[in-house]
């Protein structure tokens, strides 16, 4: 199968990240715990060049709890402060904050040499579509928080939400694209549910994940479905479909609806705490 990408605003998107870039300290990026190399756009590393960088390891409740270490080790050694969470739950996002202040602890000390005290620090959450950040954004800002600016007169302002005397968030995310022309990389975006799954072909994306898992995770699939692991592909999702009872009309085995379980059971932690790759 040919994974695509929707390029849909990629451009229109980029623009306003480059723009949106100027004007903050430091850039919260959210990654997909799951895949996160896969979930992130290493344009980023240009276009933030001389920014602190938070890499956040979000979805890390779905995601394999060793491999998780293992990537916060990978990007830690890549000058990112690296934390793993959880949007949805709130576990991990207190945390954030004390690593807000330890990214930008040189920028901090750069002021108070020049006389600047008070000001605080601004901060942009960007990632891949669907990666979880409208879920961060609320979840760490709260609903105590005051917005500023957009004050009256001042047309387009960005708005600014204030978390405390020492941050700022911006309110919009930055969406970043997926490297949607590399077709492993967007399988797995597929795995994940971050490729609308109208232009999928189910059975065949289930096929996919089967073959991944057969390799990482043999036992996910014999556990949750009561196989035995074949040879195909194929041949596992059929048993699947026989044990969960998927059928069209009359004995045929219904291969969509057995792929379509499949990918829920995976999208939702059913099939255990799984990553698809490793640093
Ligand atoms: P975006 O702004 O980056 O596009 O992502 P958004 O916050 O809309 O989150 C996308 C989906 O991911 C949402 O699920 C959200 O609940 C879920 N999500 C975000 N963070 C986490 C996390 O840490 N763990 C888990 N398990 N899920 C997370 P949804 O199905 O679209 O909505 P809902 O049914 O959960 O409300």
């Amino acid at each position: 199968m040919n994974y695509q990408w929707y390029p849909g605003h990629m451009t229109k998107a980029k623009r306003m990240m480059q723009e949106n870039i100027k004007l903050v300290d430091l850039i919260i990026e959210l990654v997909d715990a799951r895949i996160p190399l896969s979930s992130r756009n290493p344009d980023i590393d240009r276009l933030g060049a001389n920014k602190s960088r938070i890499v956040l390891l979000n979805k890390s409740d779905l995601a394999d709890p060793a491999a998780n270490k293992r990537w916060i080790n990978y990007f830690g050694d890549r000058g990112a402060y690296v934390l793993e969470i959880n949007a949805k739950s709130g576990a991990g996002i207190k945390s954030v904050a004390g690593l807000v202040q330890e990214a930008c602890r040189e920028k901090l000390e750069r002021d108070r040499k020049r006389g600047i005290v008070n000001r605080p620090v601004r901060a942009m959450v960007v990632g891949i579509p669907n990666v979880g950040k409208s879920t961060f954004i609320n979840s760490f800002a709260g609903k105590a928080c005051a917005k500023t600016g957009n004050k009256p007169g001042v047309t387009k302002g960005k708005q600014w939400i204030r978390l405390n005397r020492a941050l700022e968030l911006l309110d919009t995310p930055g969406i970043l694209w997926p490297k949607f022309e590399d077709q492993a990389v967007g399988m797995r975006l597929a795995f994940i549910g971050s490729m609308n799954d109208e232009i999928i072909i189910l059975d065949e994306l289930a096929c996919d994940l089967i073959t991944v898992l057969m390799e990482k995770y043999p036992n996910a699939l014999c556990e949750r479905y009561g196989i035995e692991l074949r040879e195909k592909a194929v041949e596992s999702l059929a048993d699947i479909a026989e044990s969960r009872k998927c059928y069209t009309r009359g004995e045929t085995l219904d291969m969509e609806k057995a792929a379509a379980i499949i990918l829920d059971d995976f999208r939702t932690g059913r099939l255990g705490r799984i990553t698809l790759e490793e640093p």
